[in-house]
């Protein structure tokens, strides 16, 4: 992109923010403000210009600001996006509708509990087991070895795929996409000794088998990971016993 022709020229907009504070409100309601961007501000930028120059008792989560620390997902144009990666310009329309992902119990405004969620992720055991004597090296692995699992490596927890997933907002038990995310990263890696234990805690009406194949969740990762292969790949795993791949590897997000 040559960036000396971005136009920033300010657009209008109105930012309608979907507003609940249980501590005051019998029920969520909308609250519009009006705001002048840049195209190449980020929603998170026009979130804050408002809290700190319009209306200080917004809520929202935020940390890094820079799409590393997966605090800031919200539904943005009833699209699950982080607001620190979503410019302006690429949004259409003088509108601009900004809610909390689904699924999770709000806090306040544009903050959920993510407790719900964690408690999923810690269920499928999100770390490394191996019972082996420790190497006085380190645990060797083929490039290949490493690939076969790195596309579910760069999960930041954001949870923008689970609370994309209808399955999920019609059954909070279900473990979501997130989490066999996180334990596709484990199953798939050579070094691990657990994969049998959890490819039995997701072999459950609420694990696995509670995906529709929907492909909301890929569609929704900001890290462009290929969550419902993954989902298929630890599917396939369960039915065939193998943690070999019969399948080509595929490349280009959306090759799910
Ligand atoms: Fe977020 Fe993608 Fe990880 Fe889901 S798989 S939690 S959308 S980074
Ligand atoms: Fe849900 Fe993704 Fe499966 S949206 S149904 S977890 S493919
Ligand atoms: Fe960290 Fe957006 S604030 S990912």
């Amino acid at each position: 992109m040559d960036i000396s022709k971005i136009d920033h020229t300010a657009r209008e907009l109105t930012v309608r923010i979907r507003r609940y504070d249980p501590e005051r409100d019998d029920e969520p309601r909308w609250q519009e403000y009006k705001v002048s961007a840049d195209p190449m501000d980020r929603v998170l930028d026009v979130l804050l210009a408002i809290k700190w120059n319009q209306d200080e008792t917004l809520g929202l989560r935020r940390s890094c600001a820079h799409g590393v620390c997966g605090s800031d997902a919200m539904r943005i144009n009833n699209v699950n996006r982080l607001a620190c990666k979503t410019l302006v310009r690429t949004l259409s329309g003088d509108t601009m509708t900004v809610e909390p992902i689904l699924g999770l119990p709000v806090i306040k405004d544009l903050i959920v509990d993510m407790k719900p969620f964690f408690d999923h992720y810690k269920s499928v055991m999100p770390y490394l087991v191996n019972d082996d004597p420790p190497p006085t090296t380190e645990r060797l692995q083929s490039p290949e070895e490493r690939a076969r699992f790195d596309d579910t490596t760069k999960c930041i927890l954001c949870a923008c795929c689970t609370t994309a997933c209808p399955p999920f907002w019609g059954n909070q038990r279900y473990v979501g996409p997130a989490s066999i995310v996180n334990a596709h990263r484990f199953i798939f890696d050579s070094r691990d000794q657990a994969a049998a234990e959890r490819l039995d805690i997701l072999n459950d009406a609420e694990g696995v088998w509670r995906c529709r194949t929907v492909f909301n969740c890929s569609t929704a990762c900001p890290r462009e990971i290929h969550v419902t292969k993954a989902i298929q790949e630890v599917k396939h795993a369960m039915l065939t016993g193998s943690l070999e791949s019969d399948r080509p590897s595929q490349t280009g997000h959306g090759g799910d």
